[in-house]
């Protein structure tokens, strides 16, 4: 009789699962055997993720939502517990950048960047140890940091990053006594579409250098075809990493036995960029 999967049995949820880093983590804890739930803005790729999950016999769930919304961070903790009665793993990856400097940037994308790199994540952390401890579960929480943490001038993004490691750290301390780890993740740069709000130009210049294409359609605010990401990775792994290197260094950390705390993670590519 094979062993069964490591998360059998368990609850994960992942945010920002509709795309990148949070896809691929979804669909690995998925395959570890956890009935995890995607959250995020776009439904059908989430649809397609849940079906690959269930196509490979796991479980999945789905739920839309616009997590700048606490009360939407909150039901959505809610719906998994309702539905499984427990919670084992919380994923706060949904993130994003808007790249311009604090002479030239707007207060509008500072509080997107503050509402869901940080806000959000809070919100996450905070619902999740409230379920997690309700059902005596031996958790894991997850947040996805970023590189830029590492810098001190990494722009307003970079600002609401380290926030995200202090948060971990201090929300660490804070468990030190309850049966739940925290883990910080920390990429570097991944080929996702994080860059949807970069200059075109800029996008643009990379697929001309990966050979991918010059013909690329790049709007702002656009995510990139799923094949185009997928066939410029490879060409340019030496600046790019491969969002599945970050998911299965999160499935390492969240099948540690509690004792063990895997509580920084760093992924990035041999080269790197500044975030
Ligand atoms: N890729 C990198 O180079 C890199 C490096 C360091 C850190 N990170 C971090 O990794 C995390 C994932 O980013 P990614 O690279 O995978 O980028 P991505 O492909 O753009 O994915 C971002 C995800 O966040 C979701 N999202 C955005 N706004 C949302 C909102 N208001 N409510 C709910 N979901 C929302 C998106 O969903 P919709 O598209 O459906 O809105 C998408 O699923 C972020 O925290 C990012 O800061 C990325």
């Amino acid at each position: 009789m094979s062993p069964s999967p490591p998360l059998s049995g368990r609850t994960a949820i992942v945010t920002g699962a509709s795309s990148g880093i949070g896809r691929a983590i979804a669909l690995e804890l998925g395959r570890a055997g956890a009935h995890v739930f995607l959250s995020g803005r776009s439904r059908e790729p989430m649809d397609a993720t849940a079906k690959q999950i269930e196509q490979a016999g796991g479980r999945a769930g789905v739920v839309v939502a616009d997590l700048r919304d606490e009360g939407q961070v909150q039901d959505l903790v809610a719906e998994a517990v309702r539905e499984t009665g427990r919670l084992d793993v919380m994923v706060n990856n949904a993130g994003l950048s808007h790249p311009a400097g604090i002479v030239d940037g707007s207060p509008g994308e500072w509080r997107e960047m503050l509402e869901l790199n940080v806000l959000s994540l809070l919100v996450g952390c905070q619902a999740a140890v409230r379920a997690m401890r309700a059902c005596g579960a031996e958790g894991h929480i997850v947040n996805v940091s970023s590189i830029a943490a590492q810098r001190r001038d990494s722009g307003v993004y970079g600002a609401t990053k380290h926030a995200v490691n202090c948060i971990s750290a201090t929300l660490r301390t804070e468990l030190e006594e309850d049966s739940i780890r925290v883990v910080n993740v920390m990429p570097g740069a991944i080929a996702t579409n994080f860059a949807r709000n970069f200059d075109p130009e800029f996008v643009k210049g990379f697929a001309k250098m990966s050979g991918v294409g010059e013909d690329v359609e790049v709007t702002r605010g656009e995510k990139l075809p799923d094949d185009v990401i997928e066939a410029l990775q490879p060409k340019m792994k030496q600046l790019l990493g491969n969002a599945e290197d970050v998911a299965k260094a999160v499935l390492y950390a969240v099948t540690q036995p509690i004792e063990v705390n895997v509580a920084e993670i760093v992924v990035r590519p041999p080269k790197q960029l500044n975030l």
